[in-house]
């Protein structure tokens, strides 16, 4: 009976000592977690504002964050190292749309729960848990509304794209498109990646311009191309805001300060502060509590007429 009590407490023991490393992924002893952030390397203020809106909410929840800054095929190493290291959770930004069904396969296997920040994947859904991010197809389909009241139905459209294999860029271009087809006399003139770049936008305007390409509006994708085409309008003697109109998408600071000095007449809302979602999607995991497949940002358009509502004057 003495023997049976004493097998009894050490089987107990062990299994006490085994519940920490049950909770999830690397999570250490003292509840302390550790997430891994796989970020687009993008030289725009967007981007920089999101990966700051992740860093502080870290900070602010006393989480380890473990920061990669790529390319897709550095984002994939990236993954895969977060799940070498034992992280408690993934953030990943993914560049392009297609490519991760491997490496998310991967971490799921390990246990790790990985949330898609800003942008959506084609990969099976059961191997993340949540896309937080804009409607982009919503957003093409606000500026192609704008663009077809400020052309009265008729005129001539040049689209800056984004990145052609990133998400956010073809449903854009999709939910504009959709729009265009209602109005026949509407006619998408050109349509060029300028990879989310302001100087590629300003390239490839320039590159319109030389060719002699005539144009009512240009639609970018992003503010930073936005921002491209307009230099290039000016340095080709133009009115940008005037003789050419210019629409484009996310809403930052430098966006807001171009429609006051009248070279910019709209931009449709991208919040990049996701941060705070990401971390609650990531903890609610570990917690294993339910979260919504797609978390999606309420976007608006701002222009003129009321930028200065907007709630941070641009991010
Ligand atoms: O995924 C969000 C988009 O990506 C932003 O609109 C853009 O600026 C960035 O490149």
């Amino acid at each position: 009976m003495k023997r049976k009590m004493g097998f009894l407490i050490v089987l107990a023991a062990a299994l006490l000592l085994l519940v920490p490393s049950l909770t999830a992924g690397g999570q250490k002893d003292d509840g302390s977690l550790t997430v891994g952030f796989a970020q687009i390397k993008e030289d725009s203020p967007w981007r920089t504002t999101e990966t700051n809106s992740v860093q502080q909410e870290a900070e602010r929840l006393g989480i380890e964050l473990k920061l990669s800054v790529t390319e897709q095929a550095g984002q994939i190493a990236a993954l895969r190292d977060f799940i070498a290291q034992g992280v408690d959770g993934i953030l990943l930004a993914p560049q392009t749309r297609s490519g991760w069904d491997e490496v998310l396969q991967e971490a799921k296997d390990a246990g790790i729960p990985v949330v898609m920040l800003d942008r959506g994947v084609d990969a099976p859904e059961s191997l993340w848990v949540t896309q937080i991010s804009s409607d982009f197809a919503y957003e093409g389909r606000v500026a192609g509304n704008w663009v077809a009241e400020k052309l009265n139905g008729k005129g001539k459209v040049a689209e800056l794209f984004g990145d052609p294999a990133a998400d956010p860029a073809i449903l854009r271009s999709e939910g504009f498109m959709e729009v265009m087809a209602s109005f026949p006399d509407i006619e998408v003139v050109e349509s060029k990646t300028g990879e989310w770049s302001q100087d590629k936008g300003r390239q490839v305007v320039e590159a319109w311009l030389a060719a002699g390409v005539k144009f009512d509006v240009i639609y970018a994708h992003n503010d930073g191309m936005a921002l491209g085409a307009i230099d290039a309008l000016k340095a080709a003697g133009m009115d940008p805001g005037d003789d050419v109109l210019i629409i484009s998408v996310d809403a930052i600071k430098a966006a807001f300060e171009a429609m006051e000095r009248g070279d910019m007449n709209a931009t449709v809302e991208c919040s990049p502060l996701l941060g705070p979602l990401g971390f609650e999607a990531i903890m609610k995991t570990i917690d294993g509590k339910p979260v919504d497949k797609y978390i999606i940002n309420p976007d608006g358009l701002y222009d003129l007429d009321n930028y200065k509502d907007h709630p941070t004057m641009g991010f």
